[in-house]
């Protein structure tokens, strides 16, 4: 996809959405809304509470600049002794954490969102 000027500048790992690792079990929607809020508007937070996703978060930005602005100053940050490991979403890595059968369930949910169902059909006459 073709990248607008504003973002042009930037490395092409870098997105709106954080996956955010090695937080602490405890720690609340609201303190991490503070924490990540301090760089710039936060659209939405997903904290893991199943047994392999505790300790981790998805943190979506409005704005791609304040998600790299936040990066720069919060890998390494400490949180109650952990230090946080902040990367950019990546589909591909995401996908291969997830198992077969969530796969399957995302790739159900996605084709009923825009309405497809996977075949293939006929283009339509001119
Ligand atoms: N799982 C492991 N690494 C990931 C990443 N960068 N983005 C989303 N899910 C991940």
């Amino acid at each position: 996809m073709q990248r607008n000027d504003r973002t042009r500048r930037l490395p092409p790992e870098v997105n709106r959405v954080l996956y955010v690792r090695n937080l602490p079990f405890n720690i609340s929607a609201d303190e991490l809304y503070a924490l990540f809020g301090k760089y710039g508007a936060v659209r939405q937070i997903r904290v893991g509470n199943g047994k392999e996703t505790r300790g981790t978060a998805y943190v979506v930005y409005e704005d791609i600049f304040d998600a790299k602005t936040a990066v720069d100053h919060l890998s390494g940050f400490n949180v109650q002794n952990r230090y946080l490991i902040i990367l950019y979403y990546n589909a591909t890595r995401h996908k291969q954490k997830l198992g077969l059968k969530d796969q399957e369930a995302e790739l159900r949910r996605m084709q009923e969102k825009h309405g497809v169902d996977g075949e293939q059909h006929p283009a339509p006459k001119k």
